[in-house]
């Protein structure tokens, strides 16, 4: 064992440069590997005579450690190389897989039945979620503490003052304000979301969606009302769909009708989604009472209109039947999958 040999490595370690990682390695296995210079002396230590054995254990010690630190220390330097360089890219590498969502069933069904009314020549209007007592109420023949408030239990935003600020119970405040812009013609649906105050169950929720249309214009009668919700009805559950209109009460209507449509699961034999009746409803309306009218300012002498309002949660539940209105807002996957393979609308 010769002192200089060691003193050799020792000056290398100063002078060893590595770019890599991959040079780093090399270095490594060059000096400390199996078959590495230093370890090769740890070999040659085991022969030398006993005498020497404490002066050189000492120095051969000092030297692979110090071997040891420089590695350490140019591998240290090598990755913050590497990552000013940026990431090794390996683009043959499979990419992460990205999960694809689904149509929610509400905007599904809400996508349909905006098509259905397009195809008719209605426009989209919308309108804010946040808004006052008199769009949602009092321009729709509600008087102040009238008790057909009391249809529609409200969240109020803002209170005690003449005209407070609500979570809109239902989208007629958007035909109001599309009433009080637009001239006659009108012909627009509303779709949007709606707040009520109602303990949330299997059939109600404080929150839900509805699509509400008006149509205004001269000599607009009840016959055409009955038309255009049967053309719905047929474009939306089927050609051999019929309806039937039971009256009804609604503020801001007159006369107002609720309807049913032919129980397209049964039909009309009569099963345990239609209660043994063979009709399932799905909305109301009537034609627009002419306070309503004027409030907006449309002269209701020269025109009439209708308006009628549904939920979409129901009418999903109808078209899937489902049970639980509660499945819609629970985001749970195992329920969203299943509408994946559901038509693209
Ligand atoms: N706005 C009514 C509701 O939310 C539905 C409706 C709309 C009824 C238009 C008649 C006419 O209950």
């Amino acid at each position: 064992m010769k002192q200089e040999d060691i003193d050799r490595i020792a000056a290398s370690l100063a002078e060893l440069k590595c770019k890599t990682q991959k040079e780093v390695e090399e270095a490594r296995v060059r000096l400390l590997g199996k078959k590495g210079e230093i370890t090769a002396l740890f070999e040659e230590f085991r022969n030398i005579d006993r005498s020497q054995k404490a002066q050189f254990g000492k120095i051969l010690n000092e030297l692979k450690q110090k071997a040891q630190a420089r590695i350490d220390e140019l591998r240290a330097g090598a990755s913050s190389e590497a990552s000013k360089e940026g990431p090794q890219l390996d683009l043959t590498m499979p990419g992460d897989p990205m999960e694809l969502g689904s149509r929610h069933p509400v905007s599904i069904v809400r996508q349909e039945i905006v098509d259905i009314f397009r195809k008719f020549g209605y426009d989209v209007a919308e309108g804010p979620e946040i808004e006052d007592d008199y769009h949602v109420f009092e321009a729709l023949n509600f008087p102040p503490n009238h008790p057909a408030r009391d249809m529609q239990d409200t969240f109020f935003v803002s209170a005690g003052h003449l005209n407070p600020l609500l979570l809109r119970t239902h989208t007629s405040s958007v035909q109001v304000r599309t009433m009080e812009r637009m001239p006659v013609p009108i012909r627009v649906i509303c779709p949007g979301r709606v707040f009520r105050n109602e303990a949330i169950s299997a059939r109600a929720h404080c929150i839900f969606h509805q699509v509400e249309g008006l149509y205004i214009d001269e000599n607009v009668t009840f016959a055409d009302l009955k038309q255009a919700i049967l053309l719905f009805a047929r474009e939306m559950f089927g050609p051999d769909t019929e309806i039937r209109m039971r009256p009804s009460y609604f503020p801001f209507t007159e006369p107002s009708a609720e309807v049913d449509v032919s129980c397209n699961i049964c039909h009309g034999k009569g099963c345990n989604i239609c209660k043994g009746t063979g009709w399932l409803e799905i909305l109301g309306c009537g034609m627009v009472d002419p306070n309503v009218l004027e409030a907006s300012g449309i002269d209701s002498k020269r025109y009439s209109g209708f308006a009628f309002g549904m939920g979409l949660e129901r009418i999903a539940m109808l078209k899937w039947r489902v049970n639980d209105l509660r499945h819609y807002f629970e985001n749970d996957m195992r329920f969203l999958r299943q509408f994946a393979a559901a038509p693209e609308v």
